[in-house]
């Protein structure tokens, strides 16, 4: 009889030990190890299969130039670094009821194209829910499969009997290999079963999508496992009482990991948004606000242009209050510095609110310039005027130093409209290029206040 032997596996890295901890040394993160029962075959019977694989020159080898396929989505191919490669593994994550389901399926129209077969799992809805789901969308099409299963070895064998050159797999928490005894969800369960898909992904060349749903940490539902298992890893994230979603890669063995790409999600599905910017913008005033300014930040490849606002009140807290929403809450505490030491503005008895509009994250330093004139401008009661954009990264010395792809968020700023842009001095760009926006550079973040203030009347 085989050995039956436990282990215990902290649910969030896949760390492995004999017995239980509080704590895991690996990810540091407590109360995640669960035991997990698997059955160990005897080392005799535990033969090491050879194949005839054998090293090879790198100059011998030749490459089977991947194919790409589209998913009906621009957006989404984008994202993707040009569509989905053939015999790839994706893995498209994200929280509960943000639309995963729903992208997928509204792909089945396209990639079942030229008779392309598809088989879609759905692990936790039966095939009439996504048949209702797919009238919604209107996707329809002759050669695209609904099977709703979660034993993997039935889901195996229909793989075997369909052969479709596209599989998803909606979703891996979902779905349960007998060979195994513990619970769907598991760290043990969800390695065994992507071990099983890259297999099929590589040897049968079979496309494999992979949805996996996020925890509440924001980690993919235990197995950190999993993302280095598969090829390209795809957040899918937005704001629960906002109908815009981003896909975002983290991940991709073909392409940049960089793009992002903008949805509107209404009843009829998902919309892709060319040109975010707009989305961002249409609910701004377009009076003279103190603490409202625009910024030009880069998405991916693509420029977007958003707006930051700053509340600077007197304190009624023995120590002022801090509060970033959308950016880096240390990143604000260093602009804050800059401003005091560099500019004198006294802000220590002042409670700091800044917020970027529309829920995104900001995380790079060329909002930094942005950030810094919303605080000063609430402070003083001033304002930037709302034609203006102002992009920057702040050094401790108050110098204003260049941000990378300039030239796309002057032409963003320029195409939607805006009069002005101040940029920073060092990056050096040719004004004559740009027509319809004045282009102000600044060297120092004096300079950059005193050319915004000066222009409100
Ligand atoms: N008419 C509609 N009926 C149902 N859902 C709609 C409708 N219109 C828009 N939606 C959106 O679709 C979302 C559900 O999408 P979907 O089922 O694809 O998400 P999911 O990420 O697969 O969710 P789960 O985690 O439950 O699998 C809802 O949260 C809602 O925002
Ligand atoms: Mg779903
Ligand atoms: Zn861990």
């Amino acid at each position: 009889m085989a050995k039956l032997k436990t282990k215990w596996i902290c649910q969030n890295c896949g760390y492995e030990t004999a017995k239980y901890l509080g704590k895991c040394p690996d990810c540091g993160q407590w109360n995640t190890f669960v035991e997990e029962v698997t059955e160990q075959s005897s080392p005799i019977q535990k033969k090491i299969v050879l194949n005839d694989i054998k090293p090879c020159l790198i100059n011998e080898i030749e490459v089977d130039n991947s194919i790409r396929f589209s998913t009906g989505i621009e957006e989404f191919d984008r994202v993707l670094g040009g569509g989905l490669v053939q015999g790839s593994i994706v893995l498209l994550a994200g929280d509960p009821g943000i639309g995963k389901s729903t992208i997928l399926l509204q792909t089945g129209k396209s990639i079942c194209k030229d008779g392309r077969k598809a088989l879609y799992v759905s692990a936790e809805e039966s095939a009439s829910q996504v048949k209702l789901r797919a009238q919604r969308l209107g996707v329809n099409s002759n050669s695209l499969y609904i099977y709703s299963q979660t034993n993997f070895d039935a889901i195996k064998q229909q793989i075997n009997e369909i052969k479709p050159e596209i599989l998803i797999i909606d979703s891996i928490q979902a779905v349960y290999s007998t060979d195994i005894t513990s619970s769907p969800g598991s760290v043990s369960q969800i390695r065994e079963c992507t071990n099983i898909l890259m297999d099929i992904a590589k040897n049968k060349n079979i496309t494999v999508v992979v949805i996996g749903h996020v925890t509440k940490e924001g980690n993919i539902a235990g197995p950190k496992v999993l993302e280095h298992m598969v090829d390209t890893v795809i957040y899918f994230e937005g704001d629960r009482y906002k109908s815009y979603r981003l896909l975002r890669c983290m991940k991709n063995r073909f392409g940049t990991t960089n793009e992002v790409g903008v949805f509107n999600m209404c009843d009829d599905g998902l919309h892709e948004i060319s040109n975010p910017s707009e989305m961002f913008l249409n609910e701004r005033t377009k009076n003279n606000t103190p603490g409202s300014v625009i910024i030009a930040t880069n998405e991916g490849t693509r420029p977007l242009l958003i707006e930051i606002q700053a509340l600077v009140g007197t304190t009624s807290y023995p120590s002022p209050r801090r509060v970033s929403n959308g950016i880096d809450y240390n990143r604000l505490l260093q602009i804050l510095a800059v401003l005091e030491k560099r500019i004198g503005l006294n802000l220590s008895k002042q409670d700091v609110y800044v917020n970027v509009i529309g829920g995104l994250e900001i995380d790079e330093p060329a909002a930094d310039l942005g950030v810094a004139l919303a605080v000063a401008t609430c402070a003083r009661d001033v304002c930037v005027s709302p034609d203006t954009v102002i992009v920057g990264e702040i050094g401790l010395s108050g110098e204003i130093r260049a941000v990378n792809n300039l030239d796309k968020r002057i032409k963003e700023a320029e195409k939607l409209g805006f009069k002005r842009i101040i940029v920073p001095a060092s990056n050096k760009i040719n004004k004559t290029e740009f027509k319809n926006i004045q282009i102000t550079e600044a060297e120092r973040l004096m300079d950059a206040i005193t050319s915004c203030i000066n222009r409100v009347e």
